[in-house]
């Protein structure tokens, strides 16, 4: 059946990589170890629904998260992979759910960091991920670095907006400088904060495509629904760049990426409630979709550390995924 959200559902290249539609999933904490057979069921299930890229949620680097290895990402990657999706994972530089301040980490320790960000990047290249996205969102500790009301530092990683992107950037130019061009880097972060503009925002992503950033994945806070939010980042920069946040309405995505506000929409809650959102929204089966109602009961799982699951799974407990 001929979908009415062609746009949504043409191809799009980014370098040597081809993709299928205009869809992603982004990262989402579905507390089950990633690499386990549940892990790469959840995800082999969100890459069989039709997402063109499937960003593996926030995992931590080498050293603080669990040991990833190649060997164990593989099965995971190959999930993904089979479905027709291109794989990326999301980076995480500390451990998750734990609190972090710019302020108290020494230069040696943000050293550290940075190169358990270039092995964890050289780690997923070899398991076969197609990229990797260093987490720079929703006031974790590399957007704490950019907040002028978090970061109190005095020396090179603190005080000026170029200081401020220090952190960040310096991140992403290891994992090329480690990866060259075999691995697509995806940056997420958050366009405005309280203490920051998209001004400033615009000028931390120049400073991070310079260092070769390859698609900016623009994440408001949760709640706002805006690709709006987004299209400064497409005007201004030459990359592609994600909207996410309620672009789970077909139509708006499709006014968003037909505007040219984003190239690419990133759909969360909905595709944990009904991951074959996309084949059904493209094969006009909307009526059979599982809605998402935004309750947020995935979020409140993941708040206990519970596997994730949702509410409209009409109270089943072994979830859509492993059948
Ligand atoms: C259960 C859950 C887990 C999430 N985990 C992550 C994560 O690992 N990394 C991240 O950057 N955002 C995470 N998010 C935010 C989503 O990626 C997305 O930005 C957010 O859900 C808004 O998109 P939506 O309106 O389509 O759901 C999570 C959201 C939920 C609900």
């Amino acid at each position: 059946m001929m979908s009415t959200f062609d746009e949504i559902f043409s191809t799009f290249r980014i370098g040597s990589l081809e993709l299928r539609n205009r869809i992603v999933c982004p990262p989402l904490v579905q507390c089950r170890p990633i690499t386990s057979a549940e892990g790469v069921a959840w995800y082999r299930r969100l890459a069989a629904g039709g997402a063109s890229v499937v960003i593996v949620e926030a995992t931590g680097i080498p050293g603080i998260g669990a040991e990833l290895t190649v060997e164990t990402l593989g099965p995971l990657v190959a999930a993904i992979h089979e479905q027709g999706a291109a794989a990326a994972i999301q980076l995480f530089p500390i451990p998750f759910g734990s609190e972090a301040d710019p302020n108290t980490l020494s230069v040696a320790d943000i050293d550290g960091i940075v190169e358990q960000y270039a092995l964890a990047a050289t780690i997923c290249r070899d398991a076969g991920f197609d990229g990797v996205e260093p987490h720079g969102a929703h006031g974790y500790l590399i957007n704490q670095f950019f907040m002028p009301d978090k970061n109190a530092r005095t020396d090179e990683y603190g005080g000026s907006l170029e200081d401020r992107c220090r952190f960040g950037v310096r991140i992403v130019e290891r994992i090329k400088a480690a990866t060259g061009d075999d691995l697509l880097i995806f940056y997420r972060h958050t366009p405005v904060g309280e203490a920051y503009g998209i001004d400033d925002s615009l000028e931390m992503a120049r400073r991070l495509v310079a260092a070769g950033v390859g698609v900016l994945d623009i994440s408001p806070a949760m709640g706002e629904r805006t690709a709006e939010l987004a299209a400064p980042f497409k005007e201004a920069l030459d990359v592609p760049v994600i909207a996410v946040g309620g672009m789970d309405d077909p139509a708006a995505a499709r006014e968003a990426i037909r505007d040219g506000r984003c190239d690419l929409v990133a759909v969360g809650r909905q595709l944990i409630a009904d991951a074959e959102w996309p084949d059904k929204v493209r094969t006009g089966r909307t009526d059979e979709i599982i809605t998402c109602t935004e309750c947020n009961e995935c979020f409140d799982d993941l708040g206990d550390w519970k596997p994730v699951g949702c509410s409209q799974w009409d109270g089943d407990p072994v979830a859509p995924f492993v059948r």
